[in-house]
């Protein structure tokens, strides 16, 4: 058995930050999914989804922690290496784990190893006008970058919980503030997790850049989730925001592509999916 992607998909061309852009110009919806092997990331390929995240979250749903603070560079690398194997056409986001950007020459060298030793396409992390500098280094020296507001599962002893962020009106218009100044940085990418509707749909709105929604609005530009979420396999609660898909396919193959068409029909997430 090989985790190589198979020969019949060659017509297809590769997601580039450029097709991401296009897609959101177009209205046409972006699916993304975490992965963190190279059978799982070729089930995603296969499937079209656009981008695969190795996501950070390996930390829970791979490695049994409670959050993702115990996960290491070396950890996310290993990882990347396996997914990178399996894909032939989507784009791979790289998580930067927490305290692997504390400052920019910390930032350019982990995010340097993860293009140069994994194949990243891009990098993601965590904040908002906090990283505003480590964000344009990092553009600057020819690194793609997706930014990460609302909920940011690295600050999560400081938020006291896994919670909705920007609910009051003046948090609201932080974030709608620091989204532009993430754009403005030269993020390519934003990730909007566990964020109301209204406010998820007015920065994506406001910005010129895709915006992923998780916890967020169908309105956004993209939907990504938890593959083991999707898959029914993450220990402990599933958050609210998620869908088991493969109860209702059987497969995991079809799972994943009842994903894919739900995000791209517009079907999820669904009003129960979302926060007011
Ligand atoms: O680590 C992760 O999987 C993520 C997604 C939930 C966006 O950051």
């Amino acid at each position: 058995m090989s985790a190589r992607p198979d020969s019949s998909q060659h017509d297809r061309k590769k997601i580039t930050v450029r097709s991401l852009h296009e897609k959101k110009q177009a209205g046409e919806k972006i699916v993304c999914l975490t992965a963190y092997d190279a059978s799982f990331a070729r089930i995603l390929d296969q499937a079209e989804v656009d981008v695969v995240l190795v996501g950070d979250s390996l930390g829970m749903v791979v490695q049994g922690h409670e959050t993702t603070l115990p996960v290491t560079v070396e950890d996310i690398l290993y990882h990347s290496q396996m997914v990178a194997n399996g894909l032939s056409h989507a784009l791979m986001i790289v998580d930067m784990p927490f305290l692997s950007y504390t400052s920019i020459e910390a930032a350019l060298e982990n995010a340097g190893l993860f293009m140069k030793e994994a194949g990243a396409h891009m990098v993601k992390l965590e904040g908002g006008a906090d990283q505003v500098d480590i964000v344009s280094a990092l553009v600057q020296h020819g690194i793609p970058v997706c930014a990460h507001l609302g909920l940011q599962p690295q600050k999560v002893h400081k938020l006291g919980g896994y919670r909705v962020q920007g609910r009051e009106t003046r948090a609201a218009e932080a974030m709608l503030e620091e989204a532009r100044i993430l754009e403005q940085a030269g993020a390519d990418l934003l990730v909007l997790e566990c964020v109301p509707n209204e406010l998820a749909e007015m920065i994506t709105r406001a910005l010129s850049i895709p915006v992923i929604g998780i916890g967020a609005s169908a309105a956004c530009d993209g939907q990504i989730l938890v593959l083991y979420d999707i898959l029914g396999l993450s220990m402990g609660r599933v958050p609210k925001f998620s869908h088991n898909f493969l109860s209702e396919a059987g497969s995991i193959d079809g799972a994943v592509r009842a994903y894919v068409d739900a995000v791209k029909s517009g079907k999820f997430p669904g009003k129960n999916h979302v926060f007011s």
